[in-house]
């Protein structure tokens, strides 16, 4: 297996390093007394453009866990790019960090930051991309399913960055994905052609609908913010446009779907009800505690 050197994007990722990379968060996750000093002498940049609650917590504990040392960074003096560019702050954070763990507005960035710090980059959501959280979602998938290859997963909602994400990992994983979004809101064209080329390879099916009835019989039905951090999307059209895609315990029951699963932060009462989301049908809360254990897998093997 070729060794993890960042992860901008699932992609980057063939089949056997993305199995041993859910293994190896698996082991971390049953056996955290074996990886105390994994990150010994380590420092790792948390720079965020964003806000967020897991990815930063997670981050930050998982490598305190791992014996390591986090520096966080937020917009508070300035945004990034402004006081000097995105280079400079790169080779900078270079000279003092082992790796930088970034949440920003565009993909472009992580890769100007990885190119500038010639240190591991490491995606915590992007415009176009979440890899810890769908590595965090498949782990929750082999939790309750076992083998990946048999599990059917379909995503309702808006099309972009975590959608973009579980479509490779299911792609690579060779599990059936069912995308269902409203017109217009369907994933990047990019995206998609990439996710079909690795499904072919791995016998994944990739189902693109605008209609909830597609994620009919799927063992999990997963969805997402209707308004993403950033977009400025006119709030009364979102939800005039989102609503007929609401996740509530009617369509589960009409869908036949086992398990229900969200990125969080949830809006309780648009994209989902607080009835599935509390239910014991939902999987959020393991997902929000995996993505720490997964995420601690990539730290794990890009040092080791
Ligand atoms: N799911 C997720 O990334 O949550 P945060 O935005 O709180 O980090
Ligand atoms: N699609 C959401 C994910 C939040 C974790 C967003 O980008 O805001």
């Amino acid at each position: 297996m070729s060794k993890l050197t960042q992860l901008l994007c699932l992609a980057e990722l063939d089949q056997t390093q993305l199995k041993a990379l859910l293994e190896l968060a698996l082991n971390i996750k049953q056996n955290p007394q074996d990886y105390q000093q994994a990150l010994k002498g380590r420092s790792i940049a948390l720079l965020f453009e964003k806000p967020s609650l897991r990815t930063r917590v997670s981050f930050d504990v998982g490598i305190y866990k791992l014996g390591g040392h986090s520096v966080y960074l937020d917009q508070q003096n300035g945004a990034m790019g402004v006081r000097e560019s995105v280079e400079d702050f790169g080779s900078n954070l270079a000279c003092w960090t082992d790796a930088i763990v970034a949440r920003v507005y565009s993909q472009k960035t992580l890769v100007q930051l990885a190119l500038s710090s010639k240190k591991p980059v490491i995606n915590a959501l992007s415009d176009l991309y979440h890899p810890c959280q769908a590595l965090a979602d498949l782990l929750t998938l082999k939790e309750q399913y076992g083998d990946l290859s048999k599990v059917h997963l379909a995503f309702v909602g808006d099309g972009n960055n975590v959608c973009h994400s579980l479509m490779l990992g299911a792609a690579i994983m060779g599990m059936d994905l069912t995308v269902v979004t409203p017109q217009g809101f369907g994933p990047d064209a990019h995206v998609l052609l990439k996710a079909q080329e690795l499904a072919q390879h791995s016998g994944a099916k990739l189902t693109l609908s605008q209609h909830l009835s597609s994620a009919a019989g799927a063992d999990a039905i997963y969805t997402d913010t209707w308004v993403s951090m950033g977009n400025k999307a006119d709030p009364a059209q979102v939800q005039r446009i989102f609503a007929p895609y609401q996740i509530n315990t009617a369509a589960m029951q009409r869908l036949a779907v086992k398990h229900f699963m969200h990125c969080l932060p949830a809006h309780r009462g648009q994209e989902v009800t607080s009835e599935v989301l509390d239910s014991e049908f939902s999987l959020a809360l393991q997902q929000a505690e995996n993505r720490m254990h997964a995420q601690n897998a990539v730290l794990v093997s890009l040092f080791s």
